[in-house]
């Protein structure tokens, strides 16, 4: 039941747009993020080191994957970091978002709220999902207020599941998700 569909088209928002990031993004900017420790403290992909081979191989991965789409996210015409949803469940029509900016500069500007906010249209609009999940780390306050703010709910604590390289300690994994009828009451409320 269901099948990836080809996308190339491109997401605009107010101040970023989302286009399907290709092999030619992979360069040394793009590993620098990966591999900084304070931008990758969260992320899953902390525990190897990246060069642009293991890059393009994630890359190209993603991009024939049935199951899943990564986008870039561009602010100015400038790389700043990466949304990606996946996998795709056909059968129960969900999926997973991930999502990183890159650019410490950007930080704090509203850049991930927005890239979620798009992400969204994406699923609910295009692939018509039904629910999409997200998690984020207990100390991981930007990403939560992010999740929260484009309607998601938390949803379940899963203690202890994660662990800080940074501070050498367990902490909670929080789920959250948001199903497409509470996407189109926070669009309504946006308004
Ligand atoms: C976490 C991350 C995605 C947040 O992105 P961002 O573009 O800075 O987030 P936004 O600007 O949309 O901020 C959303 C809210 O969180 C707040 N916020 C952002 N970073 C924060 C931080 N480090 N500490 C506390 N609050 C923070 C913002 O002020 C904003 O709140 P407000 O609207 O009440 O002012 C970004 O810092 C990042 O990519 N980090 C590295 C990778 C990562 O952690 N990815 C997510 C894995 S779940």
């Amino acid at each position: 039941m269901g099948e990836k569909m080809k996308y190339d088209g491109q997401i605009t928002g107010k101040n970023i747009i989302l286009r399907t990031l290709e092999l030619a993004d992979c360069q040394e900017y793009y590993i620098n993020w990966l591999n900084d420790n304070e931008t990758n403290q969260y992320l899953e992909s902390r525990w190897s080191k990246h060069n642009i081979n293991s890059v393009k191989d994630f890359v190209a991965s993603i991009n024939d994957s049935k199951h899943s789409y990564i986008f870039a996210i561009i602010h100015n015409t400038k790389h700043i970091g990466n949304i990606k949803i996946g996998p795709i469940d056909y059968l129960y029509k969900f999926a997973d978002i991930g999502y990183l900016i890159g650019e410490k500069s950007c930080w704090g500007k509203g850049y991930a709220t927005e890239a979620i906010g798009l992400i969204l249209e994406f699923a609910f609009e295009t692939l018509k999902l039904h629910r999409v999940e997200a998690g984020a780390y207990e100390q991981n306050i930007g990403s939560q207020k992010a999740l929260l703010k484009n309607g998601f709910i938390q949803e379940g604590v899963f203690r202890k599941k994660n662990f800080l390289k940074t501070s050498n300690q367990y902490c909670d994994g929080y789920k959250y998700s948001i199903l497409r009828e509470e996407w189109k009451e926070h669009k309504k409320d946006a308004k």
